[in-house]
Formats: C-alpha cells, sequence, structure tokens
C-alpha cells in the first residue's frame, strides 16, 4: 500500500475504491464456507494474547483461554466498527456536493463495516455454541458509540486509524504465521485484515483534511479528547480482562491460587491494553501521522497518558 504512486487526492481514493473491488469478500461463499470453528486449536496466537507468560497453566488450559481472548477479541472489532461507520458516514458529508470518487471510497468503507460487524455477530453465536454459558461481553454497541461520537472528529479519527492499522499489524505479524490455530478463526481475521488496509488507507486522508479545520486551541482540546477516549477504551479492558479471567476460572478443571488468578488478571490486561492500545499508538504510520499534527509538546503529553496506562 505504501509504494503505491499517486498524483492527486482524488487518485488516491480512486485506488482504494479499486483495490475494494479487487479483495470484495461474501461472509458465506469466501469466509465461513460451512465450516465450524475448531475448538481443539487455539484462537489467537501467542503473539497477541501474551499467555506463553503464564507458565503454571497447561497446554490445554492456554488454549481454553487463547479461545476465550480470541472470542473477545472478535466482540470488540464487532463493537467499536459501529462508531467507526457512524463517523465515516458523517465525514462523507464533505464530499456529498464534491469529489464523488471519495465518496465513493468512504461509502464502500462504510458498507464493508456493516459487513464486518454482521460477521462478527455471526461467529460470537458460532463461538458460544462451543464454550460453556457464562461469557460475558456486556458494552452495548450503540452507547458506547454515543458516547465516543460526543468527541471531536479529530479524536475520532486518530482513535480509528489507531484501531484500522493494529488490526493489520496484528494479522500480518501473528496470525498469519501461526499454523497451529483454528482454520477459520484464523481465515476471519486473513479476510478482514484485506479489506482493513484500504480503511487505515483512507484515514490516513481523512483524519488530516479533519485537522486543517482546526485552530490551535481547538486542536488542544482535541487532544485532551482522544487522551479521554483512550482512557474510556482502557476502562472497558479493565473490565473486560477481569470477566474473561472470571469465566476461565469458573469453567477449568481445577482450582487456582489467588495470587495465579491475580497474575492471569495482569497478564490479560496487559495484552489487551498492547492488542487494542499500545500496538496501534506505537505503530509507524500512526506515530509519524501524529507527529505532523501536533507540536513536541503536545505529542509528549499523548505520551504521558499513555505512559499512566503501565502496568
Ligand atoms: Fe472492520
Ligand atoms: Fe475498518
Amino acid at each position: 500500500m505504501q509504494s503505491i504512486e499517486y498524483s492527486t487526492e482524488t487518485e488516491r481514493y480512486a485506488v482504494c475504491i479499486k483495490g475494494s473491488k479487487e479483495i470484495r469478500w461474501d461472509i458465506d461463499k469466501d469466509v465461513l464456507r460451512g465450516r465450524e470453528f475448531d475448538f481443539s486449536k487455539k484462537f489467537l496466537p501467542d503473539g497477541i494474547s501474551k499467555l506463553d507468560q503464564l507458565d503454571f497453566l497447561t497446554d490445554e488450559e492456554r488454549k481454553v483461554l487463547s479461545q476465550i481472548q480470541g472470542r473477545t477479541y472478535a466482540n470488540m472489532f464487532g463493537f467499536v466498527e459501529r462508531f467507526i461507520v457512524a463517523k465515516i458516514l458523517e465525514i462523507t458529508r464533505n464530499h456529498w456536493l464534491g469529489d464523488q470518487v471519495a465518496l465513493e471510497a468512504l461509502v464502500r468503507f462504510s458498507d464493508e463495516e456493516l459487513k464486518h460487524q454482521e460477521l462478527f455477530r455471526r461467529i460470537e453465536k458460532m463461538m458460544a455454541g462451543g464454550m460453556p454459558a457464562g461469557y460475558s461481553f456486556p458494552w452495548d454497541p450503540n452507547q458506547v458509540a454515543a458516547a465516543v461520537l460526543k468527541k471531536s472528529t479529530w479524536a475520532v479519527m486518530a482513535l480509528i486509524l489507531e484501531i484500522e492499522l493494529f488490526t493489520q499489524e496484528h494479522y500480518k505479524q501473528s496470525i498469519a504465521p501461526d499454523e497451529h490455530l483454528s482454520a477459520l478463526y484464523k481465515d476471519v481475521f486473513l479476510f478482514h485484515w484485506k479489506e482493513e488496509a484500504y480503511h487505515a488507507y483512507l484515514d490516513e486522508i481523512e483524519w488530516p483534511r479533519e485537522d486543517k479545520k482546526l485552530a490551535p486551541l481547538e486542536r488542544e482540546r482535541a487532544i485532551d479528547e482522544l487522551i479521554e477516549l483512550v482512557g474510556a477504551v482502557d476502562g472497558i479492558l479493565k473490565a473486560q480482562s477481569k470477566a474473561d479471567v472470571e469465566y476461565f476460572v469458573k469453567g477449568g478443571r481445577r482450582p487456582f491460587s489467588r495470587g495465579e488468578v491475580e497474575r492471569m488478571e495482569v497478564s490479560l490486561l496487559r495484552a489487551y491494553r498492547w492488542q487494542y492500545i499500545f500496538s496501534g499508538v506505537e505503530n509507524p504510520r500512526f506515530n509519524k501521522l501524529l507527529g505532523e499534527l501536533v507540536t513536541p509538546a503536545q505529542m509528549d503529553r499523548i505520551e504521558k497518558a499513555l505512559q499512566s496506562l503501565e502496568v
């Protein structure tokens, strides 16, 4: 993607339309193909779940915990995509009576995210069918999206780019090379990654466009809002990591000591913070663009806020 040559902004949008048409996939025909998840295998690889650090777990326990994390991972995407679609549709307004190529690229982006949400809803039911009752993912996507969308477009676009970049990195670095994952789980993220590559490219056009509209004080406020959004994501991760450990312990075949439960809680929270926050904000493309939009003092403020999340 980075090597694509273009001379005008319209051409950048056109490249995304072309790519989107070439890789367009169907949930049933291409992704599911009548298959089920293979519960004898892991869902999320260790590179993402970070479960290799929990040395007191058996291989079987690590597999189960990777499936629980994998279920949450899919649910998190289905859930953040609610506000992504709403924001991207809102942004199309900038192009309604202007560049129709840009409009088409963003409409396709929104359409793809609606399809992704359907995919994640469907696989949640399939994963639930193979796992014990009691799993909890209590977040209402509409409520969370309504809260996120109260923040400025600048802050929300920063969060969206961060998400769409880490999606790709996770797939390329950890999911694709792992030969021991459930084949269907792996394919869900292969197909998801293909369309996300173009989304990130569009975010990289739209976020700076929004940035140009802001006065210095508005940007200052938008940075506060980005920090607030990351804090809100972290609140969700704290609760979800705890809920996932509780679900794992309840379904286990042996008791765990208080110390072991605490180690699992810390490990999952660290993994979730890496998955949804650090692997995105530390991405070189995110860092480069953010560095172009903010002052060194503002960058420092963002970095300090992120450091406060370390456990
Ligand atoms: Fe998506
Ligand atoms: Fe996306």
